[in-house]
């Protein structure tokens, strides 16, 4: 069952992309069900557990450095933990509501949890592969407690000759078209730390 809260925050979502092609709406994540993911074993263990992130496929190293310095760990909807199978299913909610009110036919999503070390950054770019455009709407919740604008680590979006940055505080998610929003991540002097997924339109 939809709580009220989340239907409010469903219809915010879905307003907001359909003016503006992105939707940020705060709280999506509770305190709580912020610090039972921080506590699960990837993001307690760091960059020692997760991977360097590729770019498109099999890609040259050097080459990723120069636009991308993020770790990620994919989630296994089969083999989640508890904190992670919540979020998972509150994106299946944003699913099904998005695709009433905005004519969409999403079926699935694909998360990863990711660390940006400090000094990472992400360089401007689109999140819809070449070749396979099956992510539609990209959306990414940030998990970073006590984020100040002098941390860094802005999300900037540029939207046709402007741009508009948004912190990643904790509990934020942040939602927008992947085959039309351009978006870059800006260094951080903290690890910066999300959980960054794809809303799809096939199974898996
Ligand atoms: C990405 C990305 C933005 C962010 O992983 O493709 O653009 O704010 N992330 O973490
Ligand atoms: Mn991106």
């Amino acid at each position: 069952m939809v709580n009220n809260e989340l239907t409010s925050q469903l219809n915010k979502l879905a307003d907001q992309i359909a003016e503006n092609g992105f939707a940020v709406i705060d709280d999506f994540l509770s305190n709580e069900e912020i610090d039972s993911i921080l506590a699960l074993q990837g993001f307690k263990n760091g960059l020692l557990q997760f991977k360097k992130a590729g770019i498109g496929k099999n890609q040259d190293k050097q080459i990723n450095e120069a636009i991308r310095g993020d770790y990620i760990q994919w989630i296994d909807p089969n083999n989640a933990e508890p904190p992670l199978l919540t979020y998972l299913d509150r994106l299946k909610q944003v699913i099904a509501f998005v695709n009433q009110s905005l004519f969409l036919s999403l079926k699935d999503c694909e998360v990863h949890q990711t660390i940006y070390p400090i000094g990472s950054f992400y360089k401007r770019h689109l999140d819809q592969f070449k070749k396979d455009d099956h992510r539609k709407l990209s959306v990414i919740c940030y998990l970073n407690k006590d984020w100040k604008e002098a941390d860094g680590g802005q999300l900037r979006m540029f939207i046709g000759h402007e741009s508009k940055d948004v912190l990643p505080l904790a509990g934020r998610l942040v939602c927008f078209r992947s085959d039309l929003l351009e978006h870059e991540v800006l260094p951080a002097t903290r690890e910066r730390l999300s959980l960054t997924g794809w809303l799809i339109d096939k199974i898996g």
